[in-house]
């Protein structure tokens, strides 16, 4: 079921972290990947890396939150591949704004709105004719934040935005159903990534705590987002949409609940300062 060859896919931010994971394992799977990313260095090193797999791809440096770069990149797209049938829009960033809602700025606003959610409406709006073109359905696959299912002091707006994506899933999977297009949401739960190095930023006292916070012992890696965009973008979730898979170990079913050094279950505070420095 897991039938990918031929098929042509999206992937934002595809140079680096969970972006990156998603392209290889599409790679694998022999999906012919377009990738567009912001950083020129990544891209140049991605082309290389997929070039040697011999892998169909075409990566070019585009700012997803700019109408006109993705019109540009969705032109190349159709002259290279004819059509697209999964989009993953994976970019999203917290851009280190991090601090209370009653000191925060427009600018700051307009700046998390812009690479948490509208660059999605860009980018969804731009490629959704090549997808319709394609004719076969499709797969559209948000990547959200386990923050948009809970409280994140200290980052509100970035919370909202992602919790926007929850409502952008559930209402455009409804009106893309009847063409067979479906759109669902990955919401990750802290993981090692270049945009969250949580390996550096845990306070090295907590590190065996950390195998605690999480019900399945450790932080996500990008692979773990590789898995479920595969699921996703194949036929194994050929009647699932407008859903969101929680990619967290667990956290959000366990919510406050952690494991003492002793191996008990509290829901008391257990570390008595930062447990993260970044
Ligand atoms: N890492 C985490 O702990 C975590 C947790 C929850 C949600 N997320 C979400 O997962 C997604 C991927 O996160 P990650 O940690 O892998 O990120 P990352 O920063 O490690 O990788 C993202 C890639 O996107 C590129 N990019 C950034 N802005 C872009 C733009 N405007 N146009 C094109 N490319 C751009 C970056 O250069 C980078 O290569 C994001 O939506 C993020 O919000 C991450």
């Amino acid at each position: 079921m897991i039938n990918l060859s031929g098929k042509t896919a999206l992937v934002t931010g595809g140079g680096a972290g969970m972006g990156r994971a998603i392209v290889e394992a599409f790679g694998m799977y022999g999906v012919k990947v377009a990738v567009a990313e912001i950083d020129a260095a990544r891209a140049e090193t991605l082309r290389h890396t997929l070039e040697g797999e011999g892998i169909d791809a075409l990566v070019e440096v585009t700012d997803v939150r700019d109408k006109t770069q993705v019109a540009k990149l969705a032109a190349k797209i159709e002259a290279k591949f004819g059509g697209l049938d999964i989009l993953v829009n994976n970019v999203g960033d917290f851009m280190g704004i991090v601090g209370p809602f009653a000191t925060s700025t427009e600018e700051q606003w307009d700046t998390l709105y812009q690479v948490n959610l509208k660059q999605i409406f860009v980018v969804t709006h731009a490629m959704l004719p090549l997808m319709r073109k394609s004719g076969n359905g499709g797969s559209i696959i948000n990547v959200s934040s386990i923050e948009a299912f809970r409280g994140i002091p200290g980052g509100v707006i970035y919370g909202a935005f992602k919790a926007g994506i929850t409502g952008f899933t559930q209402s455009l999977a409804v009106e893309l159903g009847p063409e067979g297009i479906r759109v669902n949401t990955i919401a990750p739960e802290t993981t090692d990534t270049e945009q969250v190095q949580v390996t550096k930023w845990t306070n090295p006292k907590y590190m065996d705590h950390t195998q605690r916070w999480i019900p399945l012992g450790r932080f996500g890696v990008p692979q773990d987002a590789a898995g479920c965009a595969v699921f996703l973008a194949s036929d194994l979730s050929a009647w699932v949409t407008g859903t969101t898979i929680h990619m967290d170990g667990g956290a959000l079913a366990a919510a406050g609940w952690y494991r003492t050094p002793e191996g008990q279950w509290t829901n008391m505070p257990v570390i008595a300062d930062k447990g993260l420095i970044f």
